[in-house]
């Protein structure tokens, strides 16, 4: 076998108060890395509670920076082997996607890799994008297979703004300026791109992704039809457990081969296929399985092949998934006991 090289042993991680950076930090904490990590404000407990906490489980420092502002990057990355890059603006109900998500997207990406090219320590850097970097597109046709190769059609956000447009031009754009300037600094950059993320959040707010897709079992109409929404514009409900996500991210961190963008998608399917899945496993939720005429096939599935290959392996499967996203939401007093 493959000597696998010493695992680095200092990592920077941006946006310590998000939903997956939360866990990933747990991730490389329980791994024995020391970690620093970016927020926008040290000063809001509810927001930093869970990094507070986890920093009884190993060397956790917590430092303030916006990606707005260029140099608040330098001491958080200083001395640092690894630059996981998860922080990004999230604001769909915006009115103006631009200036609320788009640029500070991007100049977030420029800021964070400046700072890495300048530190001189950091030998990879790993940026989280999305699948709506990756699958939004004209096509027609159902069992379309997604992998790497295929970027979003930014033509098309940027004419048609079908509903919720500014996040996924945001990701599509803030990835394809990440490509560029790693090129043209000679940065080791990888993109994880996850799907709809669900499982436990240490946060103290639930994050409104697991809301989303949880919406079936509470009954939400709002973010049930937000779930329909996303399988018209992006194709499919692809949903991954966030834990996966965060140790497919430490996973290419780690492994020398791995080089350019790898999908972390769990499972591809639709809103009525998901649907009667959730209803057969959770009769007591009486979740809808009659959508009428919406469409009960996905039209594309995001294919993981290249992160199988490359030797990862998912730990948790759709039945996980939601098992642990029904027990956490009775935790939280959202779901009866
Ligand atoms: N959750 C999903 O289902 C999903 C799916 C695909 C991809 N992703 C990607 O995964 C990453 C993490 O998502 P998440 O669900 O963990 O998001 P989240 O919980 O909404 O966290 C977003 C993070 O970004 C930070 N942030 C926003 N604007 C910032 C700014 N101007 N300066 C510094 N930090 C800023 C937020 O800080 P504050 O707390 O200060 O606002 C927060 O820590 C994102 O890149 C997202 O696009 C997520």
């Amino acid at each position: 076998m493959e000597a696998q090289p010493t695992a680095p042993k200092a990592a920077c991680v941006v946006g310590g108060t998000g939903f997956v950076a939360a866990t990933l930090i747990k991730l490389l904490l329980e791994k024995g890395y020391a970690v620093n990590t970016t927020v926008r404000d040290p000063g809001n407990q509810k927001k930093t509670s869970h990094l507070l906490a986890l920093k009884g489980s190993g060397n956790l420092k917590i430092f303030r920076a916006d990606l707005t502002d260029e140099q608040s990057f330098d001491t958080p990355v200083a001395g640092c082997d690894l630059v996981f890059h998860v922080a990004t603006p999230v604001n769909f109900a915006s009115e103006d996607p631009e200036n609320d998500m788009i640029k500070p997207a991007i100049q977030g990406v420029v800021n964070v890799l400046k700072a890495c090219a300048k530190a001189g320590t950091v030998k990879r850097v790993i940026l989280t994008s999305s699948a709506a970097a990756v699958s939004i597109n004209k096509l027609n046709g159902t069992g379309l297979v997604m992998d790497e190769s295929h970027w979003t059609d930014t033509e098309f956000l940027n004419s048609a703004k079908p509903p919720t447009w500014g996040y996924p031009l945001s990701k599509t754009l803030a990835e394809k300026a990440a490509w560029k300037f790693a090129e043209e600094n000679n940065i080791n950059l990888i993109t994880v791109i996850p799907t709809l993320m669900a499982g436990p959040s240490l946060t103290a707010d639930v994050p409104s992704s697991i809301g989303l897709a949880m919406s079936l079992i509470t009954g939400n109409e709002f973010l049930i039809n937000g779930l329909k929404g996303m399988q018209m514009l992006s194709g499919s409900i692809s949903i991954s457990h966030v834990e996966d996500v965060c140790r497919a991210h430490v996973f290419v961190a780690e492994k020398e081969s791995a080089s350019g963008r790898y999908i972390c998608c769990a499972v591809s399917t639709s809103v009525p296929e998901l649907a009667k899945f959730l209803n057969k496993r959770y009769p007591e939720y009486n979740v809808p399985t009659d959508f009428g005429d919406f469409p009960s096939k996905a039209k594309l599935i995001l294919s993981s092949e290249k992160l199988t290959k490359e030797g990862f392996s998912f730990k948790y499967g759709i039945e996980e998934i939601y098992d642990q996203s029904v027990e956490y939401f009775k935790a939280k007093g959202i779901l009866k006991n």
